[in-house]
């Protein structure tokens, strides 16, 4: 047993996850009380599965089926995976973002001790709340702030370790970078709206910038300034009909490694700027697909409509200022060209300026962002969130030159 599998032993999840809970029974999540169904609730919570705590923002539908899951308790497995990658040492000052249940912030705090502190952030009041009183009935001392993570909490940085478990979109925060000290380690989601992504793990070099890998393959909820809705923009049947008709020399063995998370998805997605990506399978009988993407910023559509079924080509509709469908073909060309990669072949630079997804070698560039200036550093006028410590010792570090 690893070490984070035994401390996931010792620090039950059970006593984290509220009496009611989410279970998508097909239609969509419906609630199942611990009171109700005792043993039910407690498979799901023993199960190594996420355990959906919260849907539609904490305002579901009248009839109670949930449409989308807006908080969840990890898979136990990804926990420990996340844990391992961000190694987390007794006496280290660690920042969370995103609180949930409080079960993660409390695993932080039985390894970081009593020497160390842990800081963790959520955007909503009410799972807030449930997790101070549940970190508070477990024992553990972790300090739950209420607000939008993507600022981090400049009050008690620096910070040895920062774990987001809401996923990025691109653009890590700033502030996150500015809150770390130099030699310390950041974990986190990080996707596309194209793919969900895979995990990333930086470290804070010199000249606050920042370098790291990907691994796997994970779908985490979005920062929640980050998300855009899966149909964020689509045409009417009309526009569709009227847009530029193409086909495509694409068969099915190329949208497999266009559409699989373990072939070309990942790199594709970062390839193709601002493009979700919507797949109906067998939308007009067996082996008849759509797949549509589209971009909302400029408006721009494109609906592939891939019939296995029958040897000719498949048909492609585009309009708008992009050809998206041209543009997801670069980006697999392109992607096959440098030897099919998957995530573990990428890395990441950030530095004040930029953000940079490269391919083996940092001079082989995926895709580079420019990144706004930071915000001036300001002197903390708040008070200290520790006990101990005065406010003085903890003025964020803002992008200051080591
Ligand atoms: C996968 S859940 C977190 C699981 C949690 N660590 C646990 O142990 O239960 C993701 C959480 O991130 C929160 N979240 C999303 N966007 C956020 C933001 N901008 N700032 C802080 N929390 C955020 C969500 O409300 C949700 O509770």
């Amino acid at each position: 047993m690893s070490g984070w599998e035994s401390l996931l032993a010792e620090v039950p999840r059970a006593l984290f996850i509220p009496d009611t809970i989410w279970v998508d029974d097909g239609r969509g999540f419906t609630a199942l009380s611990k009171h109700q169904d005792p043993t039910g609730w407690q498979a799901a919570v023993d199960a190594d599965a996420p355990v959906v705590t919260q849907v539609d923002g904490g305002q579901p539908p009248a009839g109670g089926v949930g449409g989308w899951p807006s908080s969840s308790c990890s898979q136990p497995s990804l926990v420990a995976d996340m844990l391992t990658a961000l190694a987390p040492r007794p006496g280290d000052v660690v920042l969370e973002i995103g609180t949930g249940t409080g079960w993660n912030a409390a695993l932080l705090a039985h390894r970081v001790g009593p020497a160390g502190r842990v800081v963790s952030i959520e955007v909503d009041p009410e799972l807030a709340e449930h997790a101070r009183s549940a970190l508070t009935a477990a024992g553990h001392e972790p300090l739950v702030i209420t607000g939008d993570g993507a600022a981090g909490y400049p009050t008690g940085a620096p910070y040895d370790r920062l774990i987001s478990t809401a996923a990025v979109r691109e653009v890590l925060p700033s502030a996150w970078l500015a809150q770390l000290r130099p030699g310390s380690r950041l974990v986190t989601p990080w996707g596309t709206d194209y793919a969900n992504g895979a995990l990333l793990t930086l470290e804070l070099g010199r000249r606050r910038t920042a370098t790291g890998r990907f691994h796997g393959d994970v779908a985490f909820m979005r920062l929640r300034d980050q998300r855009r809705s899966l149909r964020s923009w689509e045409p009417d049947e009309q526009q569709i009909t009227d847009a530029q008709l193409t086909t495509t020399t694409c068969r099915g063995r190329d949208l497999d490694r266009m559409l699989n998370p373990a072939k070309g998805k990942f790199v594709i997605g970062i390839r193709l700027a601002d493009t979700s990506l919507h797949v109906e399978w067998d939308k007009h009988g067996p082996g008849r697909h759509t797949l549509d993407l589209d971009d909302p910023t400029t408006c721009s559509f494109a609906r592939l409509e891939a019939d296995l079924t029958n040897p000719a080509p498949f048909i492609v509709r585009q309009l708008g200022p992009r050809r998206l469908w041209d543009e997801a073909e670069a980006a697999y060309d392109w992607w096959h060209g440098h030897r099919a990669p998957g995530p573990e072949r990428l890395g990441i630079t950030i530095t004040p300026d930029t953000q940079t997804v490269w391919l083996d070698k940092p001079t082989t560039i995926v895709r580079r962002w420019s990144l706004a200036p930071p915000p001036p550093r300001q002197p903390s006028e708040e008070t200290s969130p520790w006990p101990h410590e005065s406010a003085e010792n903890w003025v964020a570090p803002g992008f200051v030159e080591t």
